[in-house]
């Protein structure tokens, strides 16, 4: 062996070994399939039948064939609609496409709520897209709120992600489901968040309806308020086509049954667990559970 052929030898093994590295490196950031598309088992429906306008009527705009709307933000106005029922449970979802550039303190959020029914003590399950600045990318907050500030205290359960896609370049299918054991957070039929039903004081059991809406969150939505929304950059658009309703409304027979969140029925498959796991690894930049400034003595589910 020659001096040469021998020092050739580490250089030649580096080769296939940094291949292989970068090759599980990739495989390890790939979206993973969670085997169950829930979105699937749903047909999408015309906005109308569905959601009616609920404020910023001239802010808003509905296209002819009735699958998509638009709304945006002003300095005059933000816009929202409402699910025309009310519901005792049920998977709702949009594929969302947001704004890209300068869009900080804008809130687009799809949400479900019955603050209307129970102003000062309501239920909310959120989520709500925090604008940002150029180079910055999009949070995706969820949250759940039960009987609101009931006692005089608002106990949020904040979870923040970022995606693993840009949001402002294609329409994502983003969805709620609520059910009586759970609440689970979709996107693209990822779940990114499992709330489990641990006891009835802190899990939403009143009829909800569903909304979305585009609005100025300046004092908080974009680090902390750090950000606020800057008019010059108006109009601030939000479009949501193929909207899913599934589940019970509030005036369904006992008999209507709930959607459930994986194929065998009760809680996610293990497909399912391990895409969340993977979402929950890469991209959960918040957690209320892990924020040991928050007071824990109302989220015992922590
Ligand atoms: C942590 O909780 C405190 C108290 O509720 C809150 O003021 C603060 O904003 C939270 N931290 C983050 C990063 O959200």
């Amino acid at each position: 062996m020659s001096p040469t052929s021998s020092q050739s030898k580490p250089y030649m093994a580096l080769l296939p070994c940094s291949f292989l590295f970068l090759l599980m490196l990739c495989l390890a950031n790939a979206q993973p399939s969670p085997g169950y598309y829930i979105s699937a088992k749903h047909s999408p429906i015309s906005f109308y039948s569905g959601y009616n306008t609920l404020w910023g009527p001239q802010h808003q705009t509905v296209s002819p064939d009735q699958s998509s709307v638009t709304i945006w933000l002003d300095k005059s106005s933000g816009s929202g609609f409402k699910s025309r029922q009310p519901y005792r449970n049920g998977y709702f979802a949009a594929s969302i496409k947001l704004q890209a550039g300068y869009t900080a303190g804008v809130n687009t959020a799809f949400y479900l709520s019955n603050n209307e029914a129970h102003p000062g003590f309501h239920d909310e399950v959120d989520m709500e897209f925090l604008g940002t600045i150029p180079g910055k990318p999009y949070t995706l907050q969820t949250n759940v709120y039960v009987m609101g500030s009931g006692d005089g205290r608002i106990v949020g359960r904040e979870m923040r992600f970022h995606l693993w896609f840009d949001p402002t370049v294609d329409f994502h299918n983003y969805a709620i489901l609520w059910n009586p054991d759970e609440i689970v957070y979709f996107v693209d039929d990822i779940p990114i968040r499992q709330y489990l039903r641990k006891n009835d004081a802190t899990y939403p059991r009143r009829p909800m309806w569903a909304y979305g809406t585009i609005w100025d969150a300046s004092p908080w939505a974009t680090e902390n308020g750090k950000y606020k929304a800057d008019y010059r950059y108006q109009p601030f658009v939000s479009r949501f086509t193929k909207f899913l309703i599934g589940g019970c409304s509030a005036f369904a027979s006992p008999n209507c049954q709930p959607v459930p969140s994986s194929p065998t029925g009760y809680g996610l498959s293990n497909m399912q667990y391990m895409a969340m796991r993977w979402v929950q690894q890469n991209y959960l930049v918040y957690n209320y559970c892990t924020n040991s400034t928050k007071d824990h003595s109302l989220t015992p589910e922590c």
